[in-house]
C-alpha cells in the first residue's frame, strides 16, 4: 500500500522525461570532455546538434551512406572522425577541407571502391587512416602523396593485388602499414619504391597468395624491422629466398606463423646472418624436422616460438648457435600422433647446451617420455622451466631427474599435470634456488616425511592441490621453514591432527589452503605460532564437531593467535554453533566466509574484534535474525555481504534494525530484492526482505523505554530495602550523627579541655569488683589518669540521675564494660548507655570504648544495648585477655585508646 504514491510518481517522473527527450532532440548522442560518441545509433544523417567544439566524433556502426561536407561545417574543431562500420561508397575531398585539424580518419568497413588523386588531397595533416576492409581493388596514380605526416595506414582487407600506393616517391613518415589479406603475389622492388624515402618500421603482409620476392625488393623499403608474413603459405625454398632479400636490411621482428614450413634446413636462415634478428616466431607451422645448425645464423635472437608444431626430433646441434636465446616457446612444439610409441618425440641429452642466456623455458602440453641425465645441461641462465603436462612417464621423481639443472638458477619449476605419483627423497635437491614449485594436479599418494624437500633452502611457494593422498607427519615441512605459500587443497590430506603440528616449522607461512580435505580431526595447535598467516583456506571440510560447546573438552579455537590473519574461507562446513571467543583478536581480519553452513543463532559479540571486515559470506546458512548486538561491528565498515538463502524471520525484534541498516548503507548486498525472503511468520512467507515496513516497530518504542523505566525503578526500590534490612542500622546511626553535629551542637565541641575525668565507666553493678580490681592500680601507676568510678565518686554512692549525666559531661572518655550482666542491668540498658551514646553523638564517637570481658555476639549487643561494633573505631573496641601475659598489651591498648582525642576529623 505504501509504494502506491511513490509509483505514480515514477511513472509520471519517467514520461516527464521522455516527453522532454522527444521535444528537444532526437539524437541520443553521449558527450563527454568534447568526446562525441555517437556509434550504435541506426543514423542516417549526421547530428547537426552537437557542440560545436567537439573534437573526436565516433559515428561508427550506423547506416550512413556518405559524409556531405557541408554537415561537418558545425564541427570544425574535429581531430578525430571515425565513421567505420557504415555504407559509405564515396568520400568527397572537401570533407578535408571542412575539418582542417583532422589528424584521424577512420573509414573501416565501408563500401569505398574508388579513390583518386583528388580523395584526400586537402587531408594533409593526417596522421592515421584506416581503410581496410573495403572495396578497393586497384590504386591508381598517387592518392596519398600529401599525406606528409601519415605515419599509420591500414589498408588490409582490400582485394589489392599489387603493394604499388603511389608512382612516386611519398608518405616519408610512414612508419606502420598493413596490407594483409589482399591478393598479392609478389614482392617486387618497383611496387615498393613509393616509400623510398619513408621511415617504414612495421609491414605487415600476412594473409596473402605470395608467391615471390623479387630481388632488392626490402632495400626500397628503407628501415624495415617489422614484418609479419603469416598465414602465407611460404614453403621451406620461399622462405630461405624471403631470408636473403632480408639481409643487410635492419629487420629486427620477423613472424611467419601458419606456413608451411615443414623442415628447417642449415641453409634456411643463413640470409639473416648480416640482421640483428632479435624476434622469430615460427609457430604453427607443423616443422617436423629442424635440422642441424638451422639457426646458427642467428646469435642476435632473443625470442623464438616454435610452439604448435610437430618436431619429431631435438639433437645436440638443433640450437646450435643461438647463444643469445633469452625465451624458448616450445609449448606442443612436439609430435603428438601417438599411433605408437616411436612416434614419441626424442630429446636428445645435451640439446639445450648452447643456451647459455635462456632465462625462459616453456615446454608444456608434448608427449616427452620422461627426463634424462643431461637433459638440461648447460641452461646455465635458466629461471623459469615450466613443464606442465610435458612429459608421458614420469611417475616417480628422484634425485636424478633433475639433476641436469644443478647448475641452472632456477625460480620457478612447474610440474603440473604429469601423472606424478611419488618424490623420492632429495628429488628437488638439486634445485637450491628454486622459489616457486608446482606440483599440482598430479596423482601423487605418499607420506611427506620432509625429505621429499631437501635443499629448497630458497623455497617460497609449494603447490600441492589436487594430488590423490597426502600422509602428514610433524617433520612434513621442517626442511623448509622459508615457505610462505602452501597449497593443500584436495588432497586427502592424513593426520593433520598430529603434535606438534606439521605446520609449526612455517613461521614465515601467509597462505594456507587446507580445503576439500574432509578433514574432521585437529588439535588447537594446528596454527599455533603462524603470526604472519594471512589467508586461511579451510573450506569442505568437516571441522562443525569443533565449535560444539558440547565437543568434549570444550570448543576447540584453531584460530587463536592469527593475529594477521585477512581472508578467512570457512565455507561449507558443517558449522551449527560459533563459539563467542573464535573470532577474538583477529583485528585485521578482511573476509569472512561462512556459507554453506548450518549456522542459526549467532552469540552476541561474537563479531566484535572485527571492525576491519569489508566482506561477509553467510549464504545459505539458517540464519533468522540479523541483529546489532551481533552484527552491528562486522557491519560497520562492510563493503561487500552476502546473507542470501536465510529463512528469515520478518519481525520485529529479528529484522527491523538489517531493514534500517539496509536502508542506508553503501555495502554492495548482490541480488537483495529476489535472494533475502521472508521465512516466518507465515503471512510473510515469501516476502523481501527489504519491503519489511519498519516503521510499526517504532511504535513500541515507547513502550520499551517504560519497560525500562519501570524495569530500573524496580530494582533500585529491592536494592534499597534489601540495604535498609541488613544495613539499616548503620544508615540511621549515621543519619543521627549527622544530623546532630549540622544542628549546632557545636559548641560542646567548642570547648576547651574542661574535663574532670579520663573517663567514665559504665558496668553492671555485678561487675563492680572486677573494675575497681583493674581500673584503680591503673590510676596508680599513671597519675594523668583519673576515672570516674560511680561507687567511690558519687556522694555516699547515691545514684541520682543526673548526677550520673554530670558525671558523664564531665568525662573525656565514656569505657563500657561488656559483660552479659552489662546487657541484663536494667538501669545501664535503659539510661546509662543510652545518655552515653547521645553524648559521643554529639561529641565524637571515639569518645566511646568498648571494653568486653565476655565474648558476646553482635546481634545480642544490639538487642540489649542497641550498639553494635561496628558504629566505632576499632581501636576503641578491646576485648580482656584469656591469658595473663597478654594484660599488659591490653593496658597498652587502653592507653591508646584513651589517649586518641575526640576529633573525628
Ligand atoms: C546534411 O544536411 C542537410 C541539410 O541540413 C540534410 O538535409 C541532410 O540530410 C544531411 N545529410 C546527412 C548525411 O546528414
Ligand atoms: C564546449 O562547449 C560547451 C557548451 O556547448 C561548454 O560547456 C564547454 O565548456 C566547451 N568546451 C570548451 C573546451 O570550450
Ligand atoms: C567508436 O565506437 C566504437 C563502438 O563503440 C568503438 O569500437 C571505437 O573504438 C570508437 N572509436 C573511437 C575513435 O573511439
Ligand atoms: C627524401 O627525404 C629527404 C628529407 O627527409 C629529402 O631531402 C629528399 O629530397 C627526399 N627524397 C626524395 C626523392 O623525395
Ligand atoms: C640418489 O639417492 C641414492 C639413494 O637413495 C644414492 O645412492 C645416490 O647417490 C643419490 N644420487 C645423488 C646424485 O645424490
Ligand atoms: C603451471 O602451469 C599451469 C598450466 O599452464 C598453470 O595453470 C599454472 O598457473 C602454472 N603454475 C604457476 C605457479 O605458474
Ligand atoms: C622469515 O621472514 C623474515 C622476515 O622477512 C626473514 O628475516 C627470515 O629469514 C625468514 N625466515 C626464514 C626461515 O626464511
Ligand atoms: C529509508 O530511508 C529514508 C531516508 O533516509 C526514509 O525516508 C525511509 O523511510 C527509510 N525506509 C525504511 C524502510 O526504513
Amino acid at each position: 500500500m505504501k509504494g502506491y504514491p511513490s509509483y505514480l510518481i515514477y511513472c509520471f517522473g519517467g514520461l516527464l522525461s521522455l516527453w522532454i527527450l522527444c521535444v528537444s532532440s532526437t539524437n541520443q548522442c553521449t558527450v563527454r570532455h568534447e568526446v562525441a560518441d555517437c556509434s550504435h545509433l541506426k543514423l542516417t544523417h549526421i547530428p547537426d546538434d552537437l557542440p560545436a567544439n567537439i573534437t573526436a566524433l565516433n559515428l561508427s556502426h550506423n547506416q550512413l551512406r556518405s559524409l556531405p561536407p557541408t554537415n561537418f561545417t558545425r564541427y570544425s574543431q574535429l581531430t578525430i572522425l571515425d565513421a567505420g562500420f557504415n555504407s559509405i561508397s564515396k568520400l568527397e575531398p572537401e570533407l578535408c577541407q571542412t575539418l582542417p585539424s583532422l589528424k584521424i580518419l577512420n573509414l573501416q568497413h565501408n563500401e569505398l571502391s574508388q579513390i583518386s588523386d583528388k580523395t584526400f588531397v586537402f587531408c594533409m595533416d593526417l596522421i592515421e587512416l584506416y581503410l581496410m576492409s573495403n572495396s578497393i581493388h586497384k590504386i591508381k596514380s598517387n592518392p596519398f602523396r600529401s599525406q606528409k605526416n601519415l605515419i599509420k595506414l591500414d589498408l588490409s582487407h582490400n582485394g589489392l593485388s599489387s603493394t604499388k600506393l603511389g608512382t612516386e616517391v611519398q608518405l616519408e613518415n610512414l612508419r606502420e602499414l598493413f596490407l594483409s589479406k589482399n591478393k598479392i603475389l609478389a614482392l617486387r622492388s618497383e611496387e615498393l619504391n613509393f616509400l623510398g624515402n619513408s621511415s617504414l618500421q612495421k609491414l605487415d603482409l600476412s594473409s596473402n597468395p605470395l608467391k615471390e620476392f623479387s630481388p632488392g625488393c626490402f632495400h626500397a623499403v628503407g628501415k624495415l624491422s617489422t614484418l609479419l608474413l603469416n598465414n602465407a603459405q611460404l614453403d621451406l625454398h620461399l622462405t630461405e629466398k624471403l631470408c636473403w632479400e632480408l639481409s643487410n636490411t635492419s629487420i629486427q621482428n620477423l613472424s611467419l606463423a601458419n606456413n608451411q614450413l615443414l623442415a628447417t634446413r642449415d641453409t634456411t636462415f643463413s640470409g639473416l646472418k648480416q640482421t640483428k634478428l632479435t624476434l622469430l616466431d615460427l609457430s604453427y607451422n607443423n616443422l617436423r624436422d629442424i635440422g642441424n645448425d638451422s639457426f646458427s645464423w642467428l646469435p642476435q635472437l632473443r625470442y623464438l616460438s616454435l610452439e604448435y608444431n610437430n618436431i619429431q626430433c631435438l639433437s645436440p646441434r638443433s640450437f646450435y648457435g643461438l647463444s643469445n636465446l633469452r625465451f624458448l616457446n616450445l609449448k606442443r612444439a612436439f609430435t603428438k600422433q601417438s599411433i605408437s610409441l616411436a612416434s614419441h618425440p626424442k630429446i636428445d641429452d645435451f640439446s639445450f647446451q648452447w643456451l647459455k642466456y635462456l632465462e625462459y623455458l616453456n615446454m608444456d602440453d608434448n608427449n616427452i617420455p620422461g627426463t634424462k641425465g643431461n637433459m638440461f645441461t648447460g641452461l646455465v641462465s635458466l629461471k623459469y622451466l615450466s613443464l606442465s603436462k610435458t612429459f608421458t612417464s614420469l611417475q616417480t621423481l628422484t634425485n636424478e631427474t633433475f639433476l641436469s639443472l644443478v647448475h641452472s638458477p632456477l625460480l620457478t619449476l612447474n610440474l603440473t599435470k604429469n601423472h606424478i605419483s611419488k618424490i623420492a627423497s632429495g628429488a628437488f635437491s638439486s634445485l637450491g634456488q628454486l622459489r616457486i614449485l608446482d606440483l599440482g594436479l598430479n596423482e601423487i599418494e605418499q607420506e611427506l616425511t620432509g625429505q621429499e624437500w631437501r635443499g629448497l633452502r630458497n623455497i617460497f611457494e609449494i603447490y600441492l592441490s589436487y594430488n590423490k593422498y597426502l600422509q602428514l607427519t610433524s617433520n612434513s615441512f621442517a626442511l623448509v621453514p622459508s615457505l610462505q605459500r602452501l597449497m593443500l587443497r584436495r588432497v586427502a590430506l592424513k593426520n593433520v591432527e598430529l603434535s606438534p603440528s606439521p605446520f609449526h616449522p612455517l613461521r614465515n607461512l601467509t597462505i594456507l589452503d587446507l580445503s576439500n580435505n574432509n578433514i574432521a580431526n585437529i588439535n588447537e595447535d594446528l596454527l599455533e605460532g603462524l603470526e604472519n598467516l594471512e589467508i586461511l583456506d579451510f573450506q569442505h571440510n568437516n571441522l562443525a564437531r569443533l565449535w560444539k560447546h558440547a565437543n568434549p573438552g570444550g570448543p576447540v579455537n584453531f584460530l587463536k593467535g592469527l593475529s594477521r590473519l585477512h581472508i578467512l574461507n570457512l565455507e561449507s562446513n558443517g558449522f551449527d554453533e560459533i563459539p563467542v571467543e573464535v573470532f577474538k583478536n583477529l583485528f585485521e581480519l578482511k573476509s569472512i566466509n561462512l556459507g554453506l553452513n548450518n549456522l542459526n543463532i549467532l552469540l552476541p559479540s561474537i563479531f566484535d574484534d572485527q571492525l576491519s571486515l569489508r566482506s561477509l559470506n553467510l549464504q545459505k546458512n539458517l540464519i533468522t535474525s540479523v541483529e546489532k548486538n551481533v552484527f552491528g561491528p562486522a557491519f560497520q565498515n562492510l563493503s561487500s555481504l552476502d546473507m542470501r538463502f536465510n529463512p528469515f524471520d520478518c519481525t520485529c525484534e529479528s529484522i527491523a534494525w538489517f531493514v534500517s541498516w539496509i536502508n542506508q548503507t553503501h555495502t554492495d548486498i548482490p541480488e537483495l530484492s529476489s535472494h533475502y525472503l521472508c521465512n516466518t511468520p507465515p503471512q510473510y512467507h515469501g516476502f523481501p526482505v527489504m519491503l519489511f515496513d519498519t516503521s510499526s516497530c517504532k511504535d513500541s518504542a515507547p513502550f520499551e523505554l517504560l519497560f525500562m523505566i519501570n524495569t530500573s525503578v524496580l530494582l533500585v526500590f529491592i536494592l534499597m530495602a534489601l540495604l535498609i534490612h541488613f544495613e539499616g542500622w548503620r544508615i540511621s546511626f549515621y543519619w543521627n550523627v549527622s544530623v546532630h553535629r549540622v544542628l549546632g551542637f557545636k559548641e560542646i565541641e567548642a570547648q576547651p579541655e574542661h574535663f574532670e575525668y579520663t573517663a567514665y565507666i559504665i558496668h553492671a553493678h555485678k561487675d563492680t569488683n572486677w573494675v575497681w580490681k583493674h581500673f584503680s592500680p591503673m590510676e596508680e601507676q599513671d597519675q594523668s589518669l583519673k576515672f570516674c568510678l560511680e561507687e567511690r565518686d558519687f556522694e555516699a554512692g547515691v545514684l541520682g540521675l543526673e548526677a550520673i549525666v554530670n558525671s558523664i559531661r564531665r568525662s573525656r572518655k565514656i569505657i563500657f564494660v561488656i559483660t552479659y550482666n552489662l546487657l541484663k542491668d536494667p538501669l545501664c540498658r535503659r539510661f546509662k548507655v543510652h545518655h552515653a551514646v547521645q553524648q559521643a553523638i554529639e561529641q565524637n564517637l571515639d569518645s566511646i570504648i568498648l571494653i568486653f570481658l565476655q565474648d558476646i555476639p553482635d546481634y545480642k549487643l544490639n538487642h540489649a544495648l542497641c550498639l553494635r561494633r561496628g558504629m566505632f573505631k576499632s581501636r576503641c573496641i578491646l576485648n580482656w585477655p584469656v591469658q595473663k601475659e597478654r594484660i599488659n598489651a591490653f593496658h597498652h591498648k587502653l592507653q591508646v585508646a584513651l589517649g586518641s582525642r575526640n576529633s573525628a576529623h
